[in-house]
């Protein structure tokens, strides 16, 4: 009896009390949007306008119906305090996938020329064979996005997915092409709305590609095919997009599975004093896909080393673009 109040006082209280708000980001832990909801955006993508970031990523909502796939979209000056804008995509299967359609990974990017937001999405069967993008287009950041269309790649079988900006505006589309092996880095076409150009196949059979291009270098990180469990996620670097890639080398100690998170994206958060490059990863959680956690933590980067630091509360000043480590 007094264990079973201890834990129910532990749910109630401290449960809270650990999503505090503060200015403090606590990876793996609850996060709540400024409804005091769990943010949902799974497998998630950033977009920056002027002072403000985007964060897309799948809403896996446990009173969404299930016959739809959904996409949120939240909005946050600080990178900790995130304010919902909108379910920007509520799609009923598009392609008569059939149940248990998969919508993943969501990204977002912006056009200048076109002014258009362009979404790009992994869409597949349950059986993942499908191995398609799909595209939908919104004038406004956090308006309701318009399916377009789906295909493949380059003609390849696509799944997971990721996003790359450089700091010449150019757009790339990452995704994973199994029977290749490995992740292709394609140029998206002027209007962003097809996948024009392949830039390299990064040549390790990996997925959840994120590419940063920090200090004079590119590096690219990617787990291994184990679906939802966590494995070590590794690095490569290379001076040029186009590669040649080094061999690849562990974010983190092995042993520790990247603390039990995936990676999605990496951030580069360019201030007036420094630049700080933040991992995204989801902690999936597979039977409750909706309480998945996100793991960020600053990278230690430079010189060709990429290290995913132990999971700590930390915090950033967005304008310096400096962070600290909390202990
Ligand atoms: C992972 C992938 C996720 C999801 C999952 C399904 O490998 O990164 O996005 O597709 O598999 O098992």
């Amino acid at each position: 009896m007094f264990v079973q109040r201890l834990i129910g006082f532990a749910i109630l209280v401290l449960l809270p009390l650990a999503a505090r708000a503060d200015d403090i980001i606590h990876p793996g832990q609850v996060w709540l949007d400024d409804r005091g909801k769990e943010i949902q955006a799974h497998g998630g993508g950033m977009l920056r306008l002027g002072k403000t970031f985007y964060w897309f990523g799948e809403d896996r909502t446990a009173s969404n119906d299930p016959k739809k796939r959904y996409v949120s979209c939240y909005s946050s000056d600080d990178l900790v305090h995130w304010k919902f804008r909108n379910q920007v995509l509520k799609l009923s299967d598009p392609e008569n996938l059939g149940d248990h359609w998969v919508l993943e990974r969501p990204k977002v990017f912006y056009n200048a020329r076109t002014k258009k937001f362009v979404l790009y999405a992994h869409l597949d069967d349950r059986r993942y064979k499908v191995a398609r993008v799909m595209v939908a287009v919104s004038e406004t950041v956090d308006g309701d996005y318009r399916y377009v269309k789906s295909f493949r790649p380059l003609g390849k079988e696509s799944r997971d997915i990721g996003q790359f900006v450089d700091d010449d505006g150019t757009a790339y589309l990452i995704f994973e092409s199994r029977p290749t092996r490995g992740f292709f880095i394609a140029r998206l076409s002027d209007d962003f709305m097809d996948v024009e150009k392949e830039i390299c196949l990064v040549d390790a059979p990996l997925e959840g590609g994120a590419v940063v291009h920090y200090g004079g270098l590119y590096y690219a990180i990617g787990s291994h095919l184990t679906g939802w469990r966590p494995n070590p996620n590794v690095y490569a670097t290379a001076t040029s997009l186009a590669g040649p890639w080094s061999a690849f080398r562990d974010i983190a100690p092995p042993e520790v599975n990247t603390y039990g998170s995936q990676s999605t994206m990496m951030l580069k958060v360019k201030g007036s004093k420094s630049t700080t490059v933040i991992y995204m990863g989801d902690i999936w959680k597979p039977k409750e896909l909706f309480d998945s956690r996100y793991l960020w933590m600053p990278l230690t980067i430079a010189g060709g080393k990429l290290i995913l630091p132990p999971p700590k509360s930390w915090k950033i000043n967005v304008k310096g673009g400096r962070y600290k480590i909390l202990h």
